[in-house]
Formats: structure tokens, C-alpha cells, sequence
């Protein structure tokens, strides 16, 4: 990190988190927090709380959560340096100009770099398409009817016929070769040195959420192999967990997100008014991607192709948004292939509508496995009715199940008591219809052990830092080591220490991190949400179960180690030893 710690924290400790978000947001005081609408999603009523006591934020409708610099950084799109000189301003601390090793800075700025490089390299892109040697990229994007205003809000460029002129350019602002290979932008050859890794084609710059460049995609004009050539993975292009066109879709505020497949679907979109559409990065959609989504809606509509891959993708992309909490909805393209075809056709008013009338996502399963089975042979027709009855057992919720029972059954002329035997029956045979608990936040539960190993890691971590004076009581049973986690053990190793010295401050925690994204998990670390227990023998009871928990999972996951871990044999022998301990030991939660 660009500044001494000790400053960092002076500079959170002299800003009071309370004072600073009611410049951006209107709180209340309500119980021990202060409430309000969350600034980072669309909601109406608040859910995202600041607390006085623990000097840090947390949304509880969307995941969003840190202290006062993971506010700034979110809020203004700052970098944490830049949080940190907005903060120290605030407070009238004077900051260093130069700090830290050469080394130190090094590493800290590598990522800084390989965006300084992307947004140079888009702006070279840029340029070119408004030169002579970008008429041919400019007539492929008139031709596609994108406006001016689109074009350059999208930062749309061209990259020429000669792959060095880049590379030139680069060079001569100062790139070393080895970064602008590390961005993915050349290519190094024995017989042509560096060269360019895109060639007369048009460019769509990749930007994340805070609209920084992290990579390209480029498109050949007319026909050629391949259509698009992105970008790889580099350290600040990841492709699993960005989503083309969310940095302005994040702030469209319509209720729902459409996610697409191309990158023109999006652009089309935006054109037409429809902000809120977001597309994958030439990869399938991924559970990452899905999470994402899910921190600024509950509504996703899917506006995928209409041929036969598209229906694939979509039924794919449905499952993956159901496992994140999302019910998804579908829209129907047809005629036309795809958005962008669609809206050039038959304009914005007619997409409106289909947005409005988007199909549910169970119905559009249904309505694909239909077409799979010849509805006039009996025997196809009662497979078929089978196979809605198994598709209905995936409902945990009996009430939902129930609903969508009474639906399907009158959608496809269906006996409702018919329908309900058959579910009853499949249900019998895999056991798969047994009500299933779920949290209230009806985000399906995940019987993902790693997940809930994590969860009862968090839900100590926020019991201990909401009252610390547990810590004495079960200090002896655990250590950072229990935190299987590589983020979580570091929080908890620094907690723990700053426990043992007396005074401990969450929110300086998070400052250790410097991804915004780590800065996020850490905060969740401390804002697990604690069961709610009156009687102080349930909580007694809780505490020691969430305690046990993260023994065993250590103790679980030590063992596996054993042989590959030097650490592992003392973690197995000591985690044995405290569970037996933990297993009769009573841990009183009365004061004194
Ligand atoms: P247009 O054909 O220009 O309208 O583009 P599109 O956005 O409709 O593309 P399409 O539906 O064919 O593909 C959807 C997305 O898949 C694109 O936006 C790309 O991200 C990706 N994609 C398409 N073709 C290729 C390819 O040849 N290579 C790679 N890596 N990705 C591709
Ligand atoms: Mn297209």
C-alpha cells in the first residue's frame, strides 16, 4: 500500500464513517445503527446500515459493505489512494508525498499499470477509427446504425492494418514491451518482434464496474475468422467475474438487468434506451457473473439468441441465476436472432413490450421440453407430463411448488390431482420433494460445505467483534489457523492480535486489503448475520455450535493436509484435542 499504515488508520479514525456516508445518503437512527437507501442498488425501502460503533457499512439487501474507504472508493469510483488524500483532506491530516520501497510501490502498481496501458491503448483505438486510416472501421459501425453519441460512449475504436503502430505508440508513451505483452495487446515473435494482437478490426473496450479498461474486444469487419478476438485473462481482466456494459447498466435503476450475448446486443440496447442490458465476455455465463448481478437486482431477463444455441444458453443461464438467488425471466426474440436485430426491426416500443411480457423461466423450460416430446402420441405426451412433475419437485418451497403446480396444470390442460400424484410420486422415489429450509431471504440455501464452513467462520469473526467480550472465554479453543480461508485468516490473525492487545478496530482490518473486491469479503466478515436469540441458553448453545463448527471444519481440513502441509500434523493433533475438550465443555455466557 502507497501509505504507512499507522497513517491510514489515523486518517479512518479522524473521518467518522456516520459523517461522511449522510453527505451522499440520508440516514435515521434506528436502534443501535443509522438506516437509509442503499446508494449501490436500486431499492425503496433502506436496508443498508451504518454503524457508529463498528465505523463501518453494510447493505443487507445487496452484499455491498467496508469502512469509510470502501465507501469513497465505491461511491466516487476512487482508488484507494485516492480515498485516503479525499479522507486526510477532510480531516486536515497532511500526508507524505513519497512513501515506502521502490519494490513496494512496484507491486502495488502493477495493476495500476496494466489499466494505464488499457486506457492509453483505447484511447490510440479511439483516435485511429476518427482518422483517415479508421474510415473503414467508422463506415462498419454506420453501417451497423450505431449514432456518434453511442460510439463514443461506448469508446468504440478501430485498430489498423499495421500491427506496429501500436506498439509504437505505446513505446512511446513510456510502456516497456513486457507490460504491453502482459496486457494482451502484442504479440512477441522471433521474426517480427512485437506486433499488435489486433488487426483491422473494430474495438469495443472492456471496462469494469468503475469503468477502468481491463481488456478488448475486437470485431473483423464483414465476414472472417475469428468474429471477435477478446482480450485474455490478465491480472485485471477477469472474465468470470465482469460483465460487458454493467458500468452503466449498475445505474440505470429500472428494476431488472437484461443480460445478452454479444457485446453489439448491449450497445443496441443502451441505443435504444434500454440501459440496463449487460452481456458475458465471450465466455458462458458463470455463478461469479450471476453474484454480480444479484448485488443491484432480484430481476434478470434474458434476451439470448433465438436459434437453437441460444436456447441452450439460456436454459444453462437459468439454472446458474436460479442457484444465485435469482428467478430469471425470458424474452422472446423472435422473429428476429437477436436484440440488436430485433430493435433495428421492429423498434423500442416492441422490445418495451417483450420485456414486459418476458416469459418465467420455469414456463420457458417447460415450453422447451414440450417441444422434445410428440404431443400426439400418448405414451410421449404422459413422459412428458413426467417430466414437468420432476421439474416441479426442484421447488423446495411447498407453497411455491404448489403455485406452480396449479399453473403448469392449467397451462397445459393437465389434471391438477393427476399432476400432483405424479410429483408426489417422483418425489417418493428420489426423496427429492422433502421441505427443505430456507433463509428468509429466500436465496436458496446451498448445501456447498466449503460455503458453510465459511459461514460459521464469519458468523464468529461478527459474534466476537460484537462482543468482545467473549474473546477471553474461547480464546483458548481458537486460532487464525482455524480460518481455512487464506482472506479470513488474515482478518482473524489481525483481530485476534489486536484482541489479546486490548482494543481491536474492524475497519482498519479492511484496510489491509487493497482489491476492492477483498475489501468487500472482509467486511462481510464482520457483518454475518447472528441468530437472534433472547433465552442465554440458545445463545449459549449457538456460540458453542458455531465454535464447534469451525474446529471441526479445521480439524477436517488439517487432516487432509497431513503429508503436503509441514503445520498440518500440530493443527490435527491440537484441533483433536480441543474438540474433545469443546465436546464437554459448558461456555457460560453470563458476565463476570
Ligand atoms: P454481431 O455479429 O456483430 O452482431 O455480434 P454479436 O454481438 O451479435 O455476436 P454473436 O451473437 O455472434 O456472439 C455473441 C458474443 O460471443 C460476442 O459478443 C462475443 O463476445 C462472443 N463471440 C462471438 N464470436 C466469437 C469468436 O469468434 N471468438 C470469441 N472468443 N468470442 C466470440
Ligand atoms: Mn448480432
Amino acid at each position: 500500500m502507497f501509505y504507512p499504515e499507522e497513517l491510514v488508520e489515523e486518517v479512518r479514525q479522524k473521518n467518522d464513517i456516520v459523517d461522511v456516508v449522510s453527505g451522499y445518503v440520508k440516514l435515521q437512527k434506528k436502534g443501535g445503527s443509522f438506516w437509509g437507501l442503499c446508494p449501490f442498488h436500486n431499492e425503496k425501502s433502506p436496508s443498508f446500515s451504518v454503524s457508529g460503533d463498528k465505523q463501518m457499512y453494510h447493505c443487507f439487501g445487496c452484499g455491498e459493505g467496508g469502512n469509510v474507504f470502501t465507501f469513497l472508493m465505491k461511491y466516487e469510483n476512487f482508488t484507494f489512494p485516492e480515498a485516503v488524500r479525499a479522507l486526510a483532506d477532510r480531516a486536515g491530516v497532511t500526508l507524505p508525498r513519497e512513501e515506502q520501497s521502490e519494490e513496494t510501490r512496484r507491486r502495488a502498481n502493477r495493476r495500476a499499470r496494466l489499466l494505464e496501458v488499457n486506457r492509453e491503448a483505447a484511447k490510440y483505438f479511439y483516435y485511429q477509427l476518427r482518422s483517415p486510416h479508421g474510415e473503414n472501421g467508422l463506415r462498419y459501425l454506420k453501417k451497423r446504425e450505431l449514432s456518434d453519441e453511442t460510439i463514443h460512449r461506448f469508446g468504440l475504436g478501430y485498430a489498423g492494418k499495421s500491427g506496429a503502430s501500436l506498439v509504437e505508440y505505446l513505446r512511446e508513451k513510456g510502456f516497456e514491451d513486457e507490460l504491453i505483452k502482459e496486457a494482451g495487446l502484442a504479440t512477441f515473435s522471433e521474426k517480427r518482434g512485437l506486433v499488435s494482437q489486433f488487426w483491422n478490426r473494430v474495438m469495443f473496450p472492456i471496462q469494469d464496474i468503475n469503468h477502468r479498461v481491463i481488456g478488448f474486444g475486437g470485431r473483423v469487419m464483414g465476414d472472417g475468422e475469428p468474429k471477435y478476438l477478446n482480450s485474455p485473462e490478465t491480472p485485471v481482466f477477469d472474465k468470470r467475474r465482469n460483465l460487458y456494459g454493467l458500468n452503466y447498466a449498475r445505474t440505470a435503476r429500472v428494476g431488472n438487468l437484461i443480460l445478452c450475448e454479444g457485446y453489439m446486443d448491449v450497445i443496441a440496447m443502451h441505443q435504444a434506451g434500454f440501459t440496463q442490458a449487460v452481456a458475458s465476455l465471450g465466455t458462458a455465463f458463470t455463478a461469479e457473473q450471476a453474484a454480480l448481478l444479484h448485488r443491484y437486482t432480484e430481476n434478470v431477463l434474458l434476451a439470448y439468441d433465438s436459434d437453437g444455441a441460444g436456447v441452450k444458453a439460456a436454459l444453462r443461464g437459468i439454472g446458474i441465476l436460479r442457484e444465485a438467488g435469482i428467478t430469471g425471466k425470458v424474452i422472446d426474440m423472435r422473429p428476429y436472432k437477436d436484440p440488436d436485430e430485433f430493435i433495428k426491426n421492429l423498434g423500442k416500443e416492441a422490445f418495451q413490450e417483450r420485456i414486459d411480457h418476458a416469459e418465467n423461466s420455469f414456463f420457458f423450460e417447460i415450453r422447451i421440453l414440450e417441444g422434445q416430446f410428440d404431443q400426439g402420441d400418448p405414451e410421449e405426451k404422459t413422459r412428458f407430463h413426467r417430466e414437468i412433475a420432476k421439474k416441479l419437485c426442484e421447488f423446495t418451497e411447498d407453497v411455491e411448488r404448489e403455485n406452480y403446480l396449479q399453473a403448469v396444470a392449467d397451462k397445459y390442460h393437465i389434471g391438477f390431482e393427476n399432476l400432483r400424484k405424479l410429483v408426489t410420486a417422483y418425489a417418493a422415489q428420489t426423496g427429492l420433494a422433502k421441505p427443505v429450509w430456507r433463509p428468509r431471504s429466500g436465496v436458496q440455501q446451498r448445501s456447498d460445505p466449503e460455503e458453510n464452513a465459511k459461514k460459521s467462520q464469519r458468523l464468529l469473526i461478527t459474534w466476537i467483534t460484537d462482543e468482545p467480550q467473549i474473546y477471553g472465554k474461547i480464546s483458548r479453543y481458537v486460532t487464525a489457523e482455524d480460518f481455512t480461508e487464506e482472506l479470513y485468516r488474515k482478518v482473524a490473525g489481525r483481530l485476534f492480535e489486536e484482541l489479546d492487545q486490548g482494543s481491536f478496530h474492524p475497519a482498519g482490518i479492511i484496510s489491509m486489503f487493497e482489491d476492492e473486491e477483498e475489501q468487500r469479503e472482509a467486511a462481510s466478515l464482520f457483518n454475518a448475520s447472528l441468530p437472534r436469540l433472547e433465552n442465554i441458553k440458545e445463545r449459549e448453545k449457538a456460540l458453542h455450535d458455531i465454535l464447534y463448527s469451525v474446529k471441526k471444519n479445521s480439524y477436517e481440513y488439517y487432516t487432509a493436509k497431513l503429508g503436503t502441509d509441514v503445520n498440518a500434523l500440530k493443527q490435527v493433533i491440537d484441533g483433536k484435542k480441543a474438540l474433545e475438550e469443546l465436546a464437554k465443555t459448558h461456555i457460560s455466557l453470563d458476565a463476570g
